[in-house]
C-alpha cells in the first residue's frame, strides 16, 4: 500500500502550509513510497536512523570509545563522486545555459523525470525534509524542502544543514522555499531485500533555474544527492543571486586576525574540488602574529551590506571534506572535527572499529577493510580508502570556528583568491592591476583533474571560478554580472589575487610548502588591504618584493623565489592563445572586458619578450 493523501496530512507537522503539503502530496502519488516521515532534525530521529541503517547494512558503526557516534557508509563503485555528464541545466533557451553546462529543454526533461519518479520509492520510505541553507532567519539565508527515499541523505542534511523543525517552521511563516526531490531510484519489489548502497546505472541530477526545482535521480552520493550543497546552494542559488544582485560563490571563508591589533580580515578562496579548500579554511599559520579562524570551507553566499561593503556567509553548517591526505600533519583541525558524530562515506575501517585512509598520520595497518568491504593489507596493491572517500561532520565541532560563523548577516570581505593546481607557469601569488583584471584571472583558472568527478585524474581542465560544474546559467553572462558587482561597490568590492600552491620544479617537486606556510601568502595580502606591503608590475599581477614577503624559516632565497615568479613568454603566450580560444565558444556572451584583458596580457607579455 502506497502512501496516501490522508498518511501526507497524518504525518505532517500540524503548522505544514498548505502549498507544501499539496506538492508532498503529488511527489507521494508519482513515486509511491510505502511510508513516510517529514523531519524534524532530532537526536531521537538522528538515533533511531542511524540505527536502521546499522540494521539494513548500511552503516557501519564505529568504535564509541575512538568515535563516538560516527558510522561508515561504503558506496558502490558506480557512485563515487559527482556526476557531472549526467549534471543538467534545464531552462528555456540553451544559451541561457552556455557552452559549458549540459542543457535539457524544461518540459522534456520533465517529462523523462516523472517516467523515471513513477514508482521509484516503491518499498520504501518517504523524507521530507525542511532545511536553511546559512542561519535560521538570515536576512542572507534561504529555505528548501528536499524529499528523498534514502536515509543516508536525511542523516547527512542534518549534518549539512540546519535541518527540521525550525526550518519548516519558517516556511509555515510564508518565506518562499526550494523544492528538491531526490531518489536513489532502486524501487524494492514485495518482500525483496535492500542492498548496502541502493542506486541506480541510470542518473539525472536536474535544475531547473526559471522555476527553482531541483530533482535528482538515481545517485546516493554527496553533491549529487544532499541537494542543499551544489545543487542548491550553488547552481540555483547563482541564477537567484543573478536576478536579485548577490552572488553564490564556490569560496571557502577564513578570518585572519592580527594578535597585536586585534584587527580582522576576511578571506574568501575558490579553488576546484579537493585543492585542500578545507585545509586553507582551517590552516595553522607557520608564521606568528596570526589567527585564523574558519568560517566556511566550501560555499559563500555575498551581498552587499548597508556601508556598501561585501558581506559573506556560509549557507551550510558541516563540512564533507575529502578524507585522503587529511591528517594531524596537513589539517589538525579537521581531525579535532570529526573526532565524534561524524559519518564517513568510502574511507577504509581498522580492526577496532575505526577509520583509516591514506595520508593519515599512522602507517597503514597489517589488516583493514578497505572501502569495497573486503580484507586489505598494505600490499594488496590497491588503495584502501577511495580517493574522493569522505567526511560529513558538524562544522561547529571544528575548534577554530570563527565565533561569527553564523553571524546572520555575514563578515565583510577584505580579498577573494582564485587558485588551482598548476604545476608550470602560474607564480605562487598576483595581485589584480583593477577589478576586470580580477575577472579575468578568475575566468581563467584552470586546474589539474582531481578525483572529486568522474574523468582523467590529472589532466588540466579550464574551471573558471572553480564554478564550471556548479554555474547554473551561461558562465560568460556569470562574468558579466561579477563586473556589474564590482562596478556597483567600486572600491568597496575586495581585490582579487591569483594564488597556486602547487608549481613544481624541474625535478617535479613542489617549490612551495603550502599547508600552513600560505599564512605567508595570506600576510602579503592583508597588508596590502591595509596599505602596508608595496608590489612589482608583473606579467600575470602584481607581485610581492622578496624583501618585504616574510620567508623567516623556509630555505627559499632570492634564486628560489624568482624561480616561483618566473614567467616564460612562450608559454604564456601559449596559454592566452589557449584562453582565447576556451572565450571564443561563449560568442557575444562574453564581456568586451575580458576580450581586453586578454589584450592587456598580451601586451605585457610582449614587453616581458622584448625586455629579455
Ligand atoms: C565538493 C566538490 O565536494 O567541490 O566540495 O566537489
Ligand atoms: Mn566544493
Amino acid at each position: 500500500m502506497s502512501v496516501t493523501e490522508q498518511d501526507v496530512r497524518g504525518a505532517a507537522p500540524s503548522n505544514t502550509p498548505e502549498d507544501v503539503l499539496t506538492w508532498v502530496v503529488g511527489i507521494a502519488a508519482l513515486t509511491t513510497p510505502d511510508a513516510i516521515e517529514f523531519s524534524d532534525g532530532s537526536q531521537e530521529e538522528w538515533d533511531r536512523l542511524t540505527t536502521l541503517m546499522v540494521d539494513t547494512g548500511m552503516f557501519v558503526r564505529l568504535n564509541a570509545d575512538k568515535r563516538p557516534n560516527s558510522f561508515l557508509a561504503r558506496s558502490l563503485p558506480s557512485d563515487v563522486a559527482r556526476v557531472e555528464s549526467r549534471t543538467f541545466i534545464c531552462c528555456e533557451k540553451e544559451e541561457d545555459a552556455g557552452p559549458t553546462n549540459h542543457w535539457a529543454d524544461p518540459k522534456a526533461m520533465k517529462a523523462t523525470l516523472k517516467e523515471k519518479f513513477s514508482g521509484t520509492m516503491k518499498g520504501r520510505t518517504m523524507y521530507v525534509v525542511p532545511f536553511s541553507m546559512g542561519p535560521l532567519g538570515g536576512p542572507i539565508s534561504q529555505l528548501g524542502i528536499e524529499i528523498t527515499d534514502s536515509p543516508y541523505v536525511v542523516t547527512n542534511m542534518r549534518i549539512m544543514t540546519r535541518m527540521g523543525k525550525p526550518a519548516l517552521d519558517l516556511i509555515a511563516e510564508g518565506k518562499p522555499w526550494v523544492p528538491a526531490v531526490h531518489s536513489v531510484g532502486k524501487p524494492l519489489a514485495e518482500g525483496e531485500a535492500d542492498t548496502e548502497w541502493p542506486c541506480n546505472d541510470e542518473k539525472y541530477i536536474t535544475h531547473f533555474p526559471e522555476t527553482n526545482e531541483i530533482w535528482s535521480y538515481g545517485s546516493g552520493y554527496g553533491g549529487n544527492a544532499l541537494l542543499g550543497k551544489k545543487c542548491f546552494a550553488l547552481r540555483i542559488a547563482s541564477t537567484m543571486a543573478h536576478r536579485d544582485g548577490w552572488m553564490a560563490e564556490h569560496m571557502l571563508i577564513l578570518r585572519l586576525t592580527r594578535e597585536s591589533t586585534g584587527q580582522q580580515f576576511h578571506v574568501t578562496a575558490a579553488f576546484p574540488s579537493a585543492c585542500g579548500k578545507t585545509n586553507l579554511a582551517m590552516l595553522r599559520p607557520t608564521i606568528p602574529g596570526y589567527k585564523v579562524e574558519t568560517v566556511g570551507d566550501d560555499i559563500a553566499w555575498m551581498r552587499p551590506g548597508s556601508d556598501g561593503r561585501l558581506y559573506a556567509i556560509n549557507p551550510e553548517a558541516g563540512f564533507f571534506g575529502v578524507a585522503p591526505g587529511t591528517s594531524y600533519d596537513t589539517n589538525p583541525m579537521a581531525m579535532e572535527t570529526m573526532k565524534s558524530n561524524t559519518i564517513f562515506t568510502n574511507v577504509a575501517l581498522t580492526d577496532d572499529g575505526d577509520v583509516w585512509w591514506e595520508g593519515i598520520d599512522a602507517p597503514a595497518p597489517a589488516h583493514l577493510i578497505d572501502w569495497h568491504g573486503n580484507d586489505w593489507s598494505p600490499d594488496s596493491g590497491e588503495k584502501a580508502a577511495h580517493p574522493n572517500s569522505r567526511f560529513t561532520t558538524p562544522a561547529k565541532q571544528c575548534p577554530i570556528i570563527c565565533p561569527d560563523w553564523e553571524a546572520p548577516q555575514g563578515v565583510p570581505v577584505d580579498a577573494v583568491l582564485f587558485g588551482g593546481r598548476r604545476a608550470t607557469n602560474v607564480p605562487l601569488v598576483a595581485e589584480q592591476y583593477e577589478p576586470a583584471h580580477g575577472v579575468f584571472i578568475g575566468a581563467t583558472v584552470a586546474s589539474e583533474q582531481t578525483a572529486a568527478a568522474e574523468g582523467a585524474v590529472g589532466a588540466l581542465r579550464h574551471d573558471p571560478f572553480a564554478m564550471l560544474p556548479f554555474c547554473g546559467y551561461n558562465m560568460a553572462d556569470y562574468w558579466g554580472h561579477w563586473l556589474e558587482m564590482q562596478a556597483k561597490l567600486g572600491d568597496k568590492f575586495p581585490k582579487v589575487y591569483q594564488v597556486n600552491w602547487f608549481r613544481k620544479d624541474e625535478d617535479g617537486k613542489f617549490m612551495w610548502p603550502g599547508y600552513g606556510d600560505n599564512s605567508r601568502v595570506l600576510d602579503w595580502i592583508v597588508r596590502r588591504a591595509a596599505g602596508e606591503a608595496s608590489s612589482i608590475d608583473g606579467v600575470t599581477g602584481r607581485y610581492p618584493k622578496f624583501e618585504e614577503f616574510n620567508l623567516d624559516g623556509l630555505d627559499i632565497d632570492q634564486a628560489k623565489w624568482d624561480e616561483l615568479f618566473a614567467i616564460d613568454p612562450d608559454a604564456w603566450t601559449a596559454e592566452t592563445d589557449d584562453a582565447e580560444q576556451y572565450f571564443s565558444q561563449f560568442g557575444d556572451h562574453l564581456p568586451r572586458e575580458i576580450t581586453e584583458q586578454l589584450g592587456k596580457l598580451r601586451e605585457r607579455i610582449a614587453a616581458a619578450k622584448a625586455a629579455a
